[in-house]
């Protein structure tokens, strides 16, 4: 593309955003007024920022994709066998990131290109790989921008490999970080948290159930709730299935849409916990990311502690052999081309503040170790 003087830049991964008032050239009688692809140049820009060495500058329009983790078809030559869990330093362009090796999906045999499922990348091997990395990184796919779509990994001080880049099944996270209303302050109610809080006897929080489609999360958030209730605590249930008739009925299922649904139901179950009501989110939930902005969205009105997230776990095949709603039959039809599990990644969660066992354990049990868990965090249930 060209870049003009006065045209609006935006800086990734950090969002900071600037005009710029000049372009800058050597031994040029008048400045350049614009700057083609390929060129060296330098810009003058209109208002002091702090940008990072490894930023990328676009037009705010078709701006790089913003996430933490991402797909790889990468060739390995390190000494070490990489395993799930191995970390490395990641470059793209002149951005140097921490990475963790999250998956290995298969790994290709370089003579025979026979592709197989393994535990271990070893030296010379190529493989599908899920790539993890610790803040937001800019980057393309390698399909649409060969040069933000591809990557250098860097161990032990040395080029030991490389790769591209798909986003497949992973969403762009730079709609869930970029704020679009501007000219809006805050308005303060009257009345404190603490008032409404003790009016109810229990402090409001958000107790978040993630898992697979079929783990038991709307059955557990049901069960919970009716315990609480009968015990004079103020709670109530956002489920997925519900609220996607309603506060997300215009989201679908792709990995933006999954991202959006979690934000907004995040952001709405801190309101309740403000209002001093215990939220239990159900939601699949799949991405890691989106759990950890629903927790900042509690945190950010509770403090730390007012967030609570409870992976239901039931293995796949588990969760197939239940199919409360037929939907694993229908996906492995392929009439669900996105089904989680099936057909769409979930991410566990790392440190969950509870994880139950579904499939072990029966529903009463699970009802009492979640409430267990509650008391332990927002005082004894009444
Ligand atoms: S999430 O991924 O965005 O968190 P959510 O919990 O709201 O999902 O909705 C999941 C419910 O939608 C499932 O219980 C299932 O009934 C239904 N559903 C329909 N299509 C899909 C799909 N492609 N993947 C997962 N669930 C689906």
């Amino acid at each position: 593309g060209v870049l003009h003087a006065g045209d609006r830049l935006l800086f990734s991964p950090s969002g900071h955003a600037a005009g710029v008032r000049s372009i800058e050239a050597w031994s040029a009688l008048a400045p350049p007024i614009s700057a083609e692809a390929g060129e060296s140049t330098a810009i003058v820009l209109d208002e002091d920022i702090f940008v990072e060495r490894g930023e990328v500058v676009s037009h705010a329009v078709e701006a790089p994709t913003l996430t933490n983790v991402f797909r790889a078809r990468m060739f390995w030559l390190g000494r070490r066998a990489l395993k799930p869990g191995s970390e490395l330093i990641l470059r793209i362009g002149t951005a140097r990131h921490r990475a963790t090796l999250a998956a290995i999906d298969r790994v290709v045999d370089s003579k025979s290109l026979a592709s197989r499922e393994a535990a271990e990348i070893s030296r010379d091997d190529c493989a599908e790989v899920v790539l993890r990395t610790q803040g937001l990184v800019a980057l393309d796919e390698a399909r649409n921008n060969p040069r933000l779509g591809r990557f250098v990994l860097v161990d032990d001080y040395r080029t030991a490999g490389g790769g591209t880049i798909s986003m497949e099944g992973y969403p762009d996270q730079r709609e869930l970080v970029t704020v679009r209303s501007t000219n809006v302050a805050l308005t303060k109610s009257h009345l404190d948290r603490a008032a409404r809080w003790n009016r109810n006897g229990h402090k409001g929080g958000v107790l978040w159930l993630t898992g697979l489609s079929g783990a038991g999360k709307s059955t557990l958030a049901l069960g919970v709730e009716r315990r609480l209730f009968e015990a004079g605590i103020q709670v109530y249930v956002l489920d997925g299935d519900n609220v996607r008739h309603g506060l997300t009925a215009n989201l679908g299922f792709s990995p933006e849409d999954r991202a959006e649904n979690v934000r907004r139901v995040g952001e709405v179950a801190a309101l309740f916990a403000d209002a001093g009501v215990l939220a239990l989110a159900a939601l699949i939930s799949p991405y890691r990311a989106d759990r950890a902005r629903a927790r900042r969205a509690a945190e950010r009105v509770l403090g730390a502690g007012g967030f609570l997230e409870v992976y239901v776990r039931a293995d796949l095949a588990t969760c197939e052999a239940r199919d409360p709603k037929g939907l694993y039959r229908r996906a492995r039809a392929g009439e669900i081309p996105d089904f989680t599990g099936v057909a769409a990644p979930y991410e566990e969660p790392e440190r969950p503040d509870l994880a139950l066992d579904t499939a072990a354990r029966t529903v009463e049990d699970c009802v009492d170790a979640v409430l267990r868990r509650i008391d332990l965090a927002f005082g004894p249930v009444r």
